[in-house]
């Protein structure tokens, strides 16, 4: 399943596109909005830093509007995917835009009789909401799990776009039911980076790494410096092991753990526990 992020926020994407993980992004007026920003400059931002589709929405309730929008919004760079929300006339503008090799994304989807109608239409995208699903008491997951059976595999149907994502859950959810695409806000984008284990494993490296680069031996046990190394590499050896007190990785205890330090010069250090607490 393929990443966006959901946002109105240049320094967001700035944040966050750096890590690899995007191949687009969306945004909405209200997101818009919320920056003290004009609107068109930062979708033109937004496009630059994201080398993948970035739906923009045309807002007004007749079609010929949102066709006039539509064609001023994929101006502003070749990035944008026109947005429109579903409706009978957001159908009809979403025809006449693809007849003028527009890419549209239907928006607002809620249904897969909605969706059924905008791949009709010729939608490249519908966006399925969940998070505002969840908030009137509807399962989510079910509606979105309809609508992608009801699209199908075949060639041409629209990529299905999961929204109005509110948790690290909807993200996985919608991965599992087969999604292509979801569009997620930074908020959520961060909070898919943590966990407390990887945390304190992160922690227990950094501290490792200390220990090992101020002990006596801890230049000498450098893999890149040792002559041993070389040797090592031409024999197929991986490792050489040594005794260490170093900081126990994952307890607050101020006792210090007796471990086997391993230097592999094909991943740098791998640090394997032996014994318990001294
Ligand atoms: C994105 O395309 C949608 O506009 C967005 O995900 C809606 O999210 P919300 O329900 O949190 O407003």
């Amino acid at each position: 399943m393929k990443l966006f992020i959901d946002t109105g926020s240049v320094s967001e994407v700035e944040e966050i596109a750096p890590w690899g993980v995007l191949t687009g992004a969306t945004t909405n007026p209200s997101l818009l909005a919320a920056e003290a920003t004009d609107p068109g400059e930062t979708i033109r931002q937004i496009c630059e830093l994201v080398d993948g589709p970035v739906p923009a929405e045309a807002v007004s309730d007749s079609a010929r509007e949102m066709v006039a929008q539509g064609h001023a919004l994929t101006r502003i760079h070749e990035h944008v995917v026109v947005k429109l929300p579903f409706s009978p006339q957001g159908l009809a503008a979403t025809r006449e835009l693809v007849q003028d090799g527009i890419r549209v994304n239907m928006t607002l989807v809620f249904t897969a009789a909605q969706a059924l109608m905008s791949a009709e239409a010729g939608a490249t995208y519908v966006s399925c909401f969940l998070g505002r699903l969840d908030d009137i008491g509807e399962d989510s997951a079910a509606g979105l799990a309809e609508v992608i059976n009801a699209l199908g595999r075949s060639e041409g149907r629209p990529e299905v776009l999961a929204a109005s994502i509110r948790g690290p859950r909807h993200a996985v959810d919608a991965a599992k039911l087969g999604c292509d695409i979801a569009t997620i806000p930074a908020r959520v984008l961060r909070q898919m980076t943590t966990h407390p284990l990887t945390q304190a494993g992160s922690s227990a490296s950094r501290r490792t790494g200390r220990a090992v680069r101020s002990s006596p031996t801890g230049s000498e046990l450098s893999p890149a410096n040792t002559p041993a190394s070389a040797g090592r590499r031409q024999s197929g050896q991986t490792g050489v092991r040594c005794g260490l007190r170093v900081p126990s990785p994952v307890s607050s205890s101020p006792c210090m753990a007796r471990r086997t330090i391993v230097f592999d010069h094909r991943s740098e250090m791998r640090v394997a526990r032996r014994t318990a607490a001294a």
